[in-house]
């Protein structure tokens, strides 16, 4: 088949990809001269396991092409996928403008009839409007094709992105027009094996919110099981104990029960604002996600509070490193991370930091800039994790990495200055840190103090 896509983010690129893969030649547009270069040189713009040898692969093999020019990327294919961003607006909504403006350009190039398929999260009711702009794009050119705009949302999880395309456990079809079901069947059927043809049709507006509703109920478990966290943390019990047994329950399920510093990344945040909005436009006030939302809020501030009250009250001056910068491990991607809320509240209050993260060490760079507000900015970045621990207060371990998970205690305890360490992720045991002699904030468990080694 061939198929064209707007959009080589997280998902426009690794979707493209992919087709590329079963054997469609595949056209990707991005407004993005740079990204476009790269890509053209088989180099991949963002850190994704597994998805630099496809590319290259799948170029060499001619199925994969990339390309600024729209005109070409319109008229190439008759399926057009929609894959740009759909960034938060500053009311909470989806900001829909380069869904549209991509829907513009697509009537503006309109050469022969096309099925527009909407992969971007969107609120319910833009596929309709995607639709209503190519009509008016077209009508103004005075020429007229049929057009059908389908429904597709995207359920990739950054860090396994290449598998879960690849491999998807369901892929969900909003169609209008009927008679398209062939087409995506045969688009999709590769995908799965023949026994478990997981293709779920349904109408536009299912479709649209069904990839809300995936990521708000995600959100809402990450949420309950900080609110446990808390809970655990008053009682002496531990949160890791009570993931087991619930998670054990087959109508609970073990995925999705980690507390730890709250959900950040492209998605999450965003899909729960843009589902309250929605919510809130048909004048429902969704007080569970509002809930949802601030526990995530909430849940940061009680991490960063508990450094403070260590340090009782007094960072100005000191040294923290941070491991983990990335929203989450098996990404470059910093979109609403933990770590920008950990640095800020550090630097703030007058602290310098030195960070290490094996991939997204640049972005936070950028994200930072030069300077802290009017004062100079104290953040140093490593290529070692160990090196980054230097002359520190303490460790604090904001993204699960590999690397992280089983690392060299006894050069931890050397390196820094006070053996203490802030757990955002739960990733190590309170009575082998008791042992080894660290000062343990973990989240949802007991708190190992070695206040007295400390003097
Ligand atoms: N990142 C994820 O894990 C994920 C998972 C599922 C769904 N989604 C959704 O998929 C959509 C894309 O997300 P992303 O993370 O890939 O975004 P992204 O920001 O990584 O990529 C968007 C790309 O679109 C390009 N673009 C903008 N306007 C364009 C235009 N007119 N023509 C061509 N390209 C244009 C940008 O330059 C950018 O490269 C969003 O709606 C997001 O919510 C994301």
């Amino acid at each position: 088949m061939k198929i064209s896509i707007f959009g080589v983010g997280y998902v426009g690129l690794v979707t493209g990809v992919c087709f590329a893969e079963m054997g469609n030649t595949v056209m990707c547009c991005d407004i993005d001269q740079k990204k476009v270069d790269l890509l053209k040189r088989g180099q991949s713009p963002i850190y994704e396991p597994g998805l630099s040898e496809l590319i290259e692969s799948n170029l060499y093999a001619k199925r994969l092409m990339f390309t600024t020019e729209i005109e070409t990327t319109v008229m190439s294919a008759s399926m057009i996928f929609i894959a740009v961003g759909t960034p938060s607006d500053v009311d909470g909504s989806s900001d829909l403008k380069y869904v549209l403006s991509v829907a513009k350009s697509i009537g503006h190039f309109i050469n022969e009839d096309k099925v527009i398929i909407v992969k971007s999260t969107v609120p319910v009711g833009t596929c309709l409007k995607v639709k209503e702009q190519v009509l008016e794009s077209m009508k103004a050119r005075g020429v007229s094709y049929q057009v059908d705009v389908v429904s597709n949302p995207e359920f990739l999880k950054e860090g396994s992105a290449i598998n879960d395309c690849l491999r998807p456990n369901r892929v969900v079809i909003g169609l209008e027009n009927k008679n398209l079901k062939e087409l995506f069947l045969q688009l999709y059927s590769p995908f799965f094996p023949k026994e478990n043809q997981a293709i779920y049709f349904m109408d536009l507006a299912s479709s649209e919110l069904t990839k809300y509703a995936a990521n708000a109920m995600l959100a809402t478990r990450i949420s309950f099981m900080n609110e446990i966290s808390r809970l655990c943390e008053q009682v002496d019990a531990n949160i890791e104990s009570v993931r087991l047994g619930i998670g054990s329950d087959p109508r609970i399920g073990s995925q999705f029960l980690y507390a730890g510093i709250g959900y950040g990344g492209s998605c999450f945040p965003k899909d729960v604002r843009a589902l309250l909005k929605t919510a809130a436009s048909y004048d429902l006030s969704f007080e569970l996600l509002q809930a949802v939302e601030l526990i995530n809020q909430k849940q940061r501030h009680h991490f960063t509070k508990r450094i403070l009250s260590f340090f009782e009250g007094d960072l100005k001056g000191k040294t923290f490193t941070i491991w983990g910068l990335a929203f989450k491990p098996g990404t470059d991607d910093i979109r609403e991370a933990p770590s920008l809320d950990v640095i800020s509240f550090l630097l703030e209050r007058g602290a310098k930091i030195q960070a290490f993260d094996p991939e997204a060490m640049i972005h936070v760079q950028r994200h930072f800039g030069n300077k802290f507000f009017d004062r100079e900015l104290h953040i140093k970045y490593y290529e070692d994790q160990y090196e980054a621990l230097a002359g520190a207060s303490c460790l604090i371990v904001v993204t699960e990495w590999k690397s992280f998970r089983q690392p060299d205690f006894e050069r931890i305890k050397k390196t820094l200055d006070t053996p203490v360490i802030f757990d955002g992720r739960n990733i190590y045991d309170s009575q082998q840190m008791k042992e080894k002699g660290f000062h343990y904030f973990p989240v949802g468990k007991k708190i190992t103090s070695i206040k007295s080694r400390l003097g």
